[in-house]
């Protein structure tokens, strides 16, 4: 109580003093005024009921304050207790944010040292290189790289003969043309020649198997005339020394050129072609009789280079034989059905020289071995003198002849 007078007439001076003791100073003085009344009520009185309840409200209400206060730092230890909880909540949550961030940080080592790409790919390699040596790969993928090495080769070798094909093609296509022309030009000559050739010719020039209208095929022509004469038809490449000339036809192997002379030399070209050798000479080699006697002026000529101690002795015989051969194998003439006919390899594929005979412009005389020796060989003019024959039988008895004066050592 704060020492203000206790009224005596109050019978529960406890009540009302406690309810005035919780008000402020101020307002006790009034308060004990307004309860006088109350004194003086019975003790069933409503209002004094009322005031016995409201007692306990001030009870409550002067307790309200303490429980206030004790709920509030209750809160507050609670509060407390959750900032605590939450600051090491959050204290450990930065940890592991912190852990989090750290471990972020590494990741990308951490996977990279993981997948290390030249360790997968040496795994994989490996792997991949079991399966290739357990299959048959190897040995095909080897073959594709020796190949392929190949065909490198060939394209850069290719490219580079395309590339040179390609600056001369002008030039070899007019080549080519030329070339064609030519033998258009010699087959149209040689079908003109044989219309006056003799008739042993013909028939050579059919058991061969020639065609006027292509370039005649040497491995045919030995397969089809050395069964029948023992001839053949050998590729050389130009010009042969006489030793060598000899021996080969005395072996029965006719040297061939291989070139064709070209349009403007049709007259006359100063080395043999393959139109003078194949179509001039070889026809011949089919007649048994001539092809004898072709293989006895190899013989003798030698014989002759064999026999004779100075090359230029050797030289002037060969050059009396070679008139024989010249006259009959080079230029020969033959009178057949009434008619001069040619069988010589030079008028054959020479127009001009056949057309010079046909024509009349050549002395055309019976064939005669002494005659022939002393009639001297001109390559720089149209021939003005030839010998016929009647037979080949003549040509091959001649050659006999000779051969029998060379051995007697006769003067030819
Ligand atoms: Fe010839």
């Amino acid at each position: 109580m704060n020492g203000a007078p206790q009224p005596p007439d109050i019978p529960e001076p406890d009540l009302i003093d406690r309810i005035a003791n919780a008000l402020p100073a101020e307002f006790q003085a009034g308060y004990y005024r307004e309860m006088r009344y109350c004194r003086s009520l019975s003790e069933n009185d409503e209002m004094l009921l009322i005031l016995r309840a409201m007692q306990f409200w001030v009870v409550l209400m002067l307790q309200i304050p303490e429980r206030i206060a004790t709920e509030r730092e209750r809160l507050e230890q609670i509060l407390a207790d959750f900032l605590k909880a939450l600051r090491e909540i959050h204290q450990s949550i930065a940890i592991h944010q912190a852990q989090l961030d750290q471990r972020l940080v590494q990741l990308p080592a951490e996977v990279a040292e993981g997948i290390d790409p030249e360790a997968i790919a040496a795994t994989i390699n490996e792997s991949l290189r079991q399966q290739f040596v357990q299959s048959t790969i190897p040995a095909t993928a080897e073959a594709l790289a020796v190949a392929a090495a190949q065909m490198k080769k060939a394209t850069s070798e290719f490219a580079r003969s395309a590339s040179m094909l390609g600056d001369s093609y002008r030039g070899a296509a007019e080549e080519a043309r030329r070339a064609v022309a030519n033998l258009e030009s010699t087959s149209a000559h040689a079908i003109s020649s044989t219309k006056h050739a003799a008739e042993e010719y013909l028939e050579g020039f059919a058991i061969i198997g020639l065609r006027h209208e292509r370039l005649p095929n040497l491995e045919e022509i030995s397969a089809r005339l050395n069964p029948r004469t023992g001839w053949n038809t050998t590729p050389v490449s130009g010009f042969m020394p006489g030793p060598a000339f000899f021996e080969m036809l005395s072996l029965r192997k006719f040297p061939t050129t291989t070139w064709l002379r070209k349009r403007d030399s049709l007259e006359y070209t100063p080395e043999p072609d393959i139109f003078h050798d194949v179509f001039g000479h070889v026809p011949m080699h089919a007649h048994p009789v001539f092809a004898n006697f072709l293989a006895n002026y190899g013989q003798l000529c030698a014989g002759v280079i064999e026999g004779h101690e100075t090359e230029a002795a050797a030289e002037a015989m060969l050059e009396r034989i070679g008139r024989l051969f010249w006259y009959t194998v080079e230029f020969g003439l033959i009178r057949q059905h009434g008619r001069v006919r040619v069988y010589g390899s030079g008028l054959i594929s020479s127009n001009g020289e056949c057309t010079n005979v046909l024509e009349g412009h050549c002395e055309v005389q019976d064939f005669s071995l002494e005659a022939v020796l002393n009639t001297p060989v001109q390559v720089d003019q149209m021939h003005q003198l030839l010998f016929a024959i009647e037979s080949f039988d003549q040509i091959y008895e001649s050659m006999q002849k000779v051969q029998q004066k060379i051995a007697a050592g006769e003067p030819l």
